[in-house]
């Protein structure tokens, strides 16, 4: 195999989405910095992947016009708005303006009476497990929590929530490698549904605001040259809820698959519940959510040794840098005790994951809640795997549980 192969597989086939961990094994041992045939450097690498993420001559992709080189006649909302950019795909200054505006709406309040409302959300989810006794594990709490966690967080309405599952599943698919066109056009498709759907909301928040992020960052938008712009606040407001929850569904399943293959992890669990913060630090380790990032080069650099012009791409796999055997002793070992310190799974530098926080509470109030409310959990089926990488998870998780007595 060369490391071009191994790269194809990860990339673009069935068996290396299955398995992209022997893969990246490969790399690590052979090519951690390698440069694909079109110049794109991709890095395996733990410190290598976090240097590109921090440092500030790699940063997204230009080719957009940036705020500064904006016309008055842009404040205008169109789904075409090419100015319509997230905070996920900007750079300073615009990227730091965003970022702080959206992280204002995000409060202290507003987080400190979250933990109190996402365990009684997994009671609840709990209460359907313990019912039907047998069930998919992300379609009984995987997704219902954390929607309904960044639902009620962004202010999007309950009985809207079910619809977002795919609509979100398959507007996410413009970020895997293997994308067709038609996966393409599909997933521009679910977007404009999406952004239409909060066009009309905020039409609605604007009449009876409440107090939620979309509020909140509305109120903004009706600020001065340095806040947002109304459609900067939508689309941001999309992302928080998107993010919100593909991710976390899949911590969520992926996780419970790591550790349910291990009874005597499970078992430790349950006699040190205190365990949970470092058991879900190992689980977005060892088969993290999102697997790759991607960064362009901003001014003449050198990473790894390779000398980079501007334009160039670099892709860190994210993936591959919690498996790197010199950052973390036995990589391939899933070990709730481990301290080595934080896994890549949420990024790193200044787009640094915005919910990472709300992630881990969720991971850990579902994972501790699993094992308090069920005396045992098996997995009752095969795993299938999501045929993507990027936003890595399972199509479904099956458990059966025993109801602690
Ligand atoms: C286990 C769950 C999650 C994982 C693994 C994850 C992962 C990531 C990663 C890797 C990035 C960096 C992307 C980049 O550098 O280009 C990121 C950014 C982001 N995440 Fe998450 N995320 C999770 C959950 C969440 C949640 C719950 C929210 C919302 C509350 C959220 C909101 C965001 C936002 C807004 C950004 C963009 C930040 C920026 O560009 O400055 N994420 N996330």
């Amino acid at each position: 195999m060369t490391p071009d192969d191994a790269l194809n597989e990860i990339l673009l086939t069935a068996e290396g989405h299955a398995d992209p961990y022997s893969r990246y094994r490969f790399l690590h041992d052979n090519a951690p910095a390698h440069r694909a045939p079109d110049g794109t450097l991709f890095l395996s690498g733990f410190a290598d992947c976090h240097e590109v993420l921090r440092h500030e001559s790699f940063g997204k992709a230009e080719g957009f016009l940036q705020r500064s080189d904006r016309t008055s006649a842009d404040s205008s909302i169109t789904l075409e708005d090419p100015n319509a950019r997230t905070m996920l795909d900007l750079n300073p200054p615009d990227h730091t303006r965003i970022r702080g505006l959206v992280s204002r709406a995000f409060t202290p309040r507003r987080m400190k009476n979250l933990t109190p409302h996402i365990e009684a959300l997994a009671e609840e989810c709990f209460d359907t497990i313990a019912e039907m006794g047998e069930v998919d594990l992300l379609e009984a709490v995987g997704f219902p929590l954390p929607v309904a966690v960044i639902g009620d967080l962004v202010g999007v309405p309950r009985a809207d929530w079910a619809k977002f599952r795919s609509l979100v599943t398959s507007s996410a698919m413009s970020i895997e490698p293997t994308a067709t066109p038609e996966e393409l056009e599909t997933a521009s498709e679910s977007a404009a549904e999406i952004y239409l759907y909060f066009l009309d909301l905020v039409a609605k928040k604007r009449a009876d605001p409440a107090d939620d992020l979309l509020s909140a960052m509305l109120m903004e938008s009706d600020g001065d040259q340095d806040s947002l712009s109304e459609s900067e606040a939508i689309i941001n407001a999309m992302l928080m809820f998107a993010a919100g929850f593909e991710t976390t569904t899949n911590l969520i399943g992926n996780g419970m698959a790591a550790l349910l293959v291990q009874p005597d992890a499970v078992a430790e669990l349950r006699e040190q519940p205190d365990l949970v913060g470092s058991a879900v630090e190992e689980m977005l380790r060892f088969d993290s959510p999102v697997q790759l990032d991607a960064r362009s080069v901003l001014v003449p650099a050198q990473i790894a040794g390779v000398d980079l012009d501007v334009g160039a791409n670099v892709v860190t796999l994210l993936g591959a840098a919690n498996r790197d055997p010199t950052q973390f002793t036995e990589p391939e070992r899933f070990d709730i005790h481990r301290d080595e310190g934080p896994p890549m799974s949420f990024g790193s530098g200044i787009h640094y994951c915005l919910g990472a926080n709300l992630a881990r509470v969720e991971g850990r109030t579902v994972v501790a809640g699993l094992l308090r409310r069920f005396s045992s959990i098996e997995l009752s089926g095969p795993l299938v795997n999501r045929q993507r990488l990027t936003l890595r998870g399972y199509e479904a998780v099956p458990i059966k549980v025993t109801v602690n007595s």
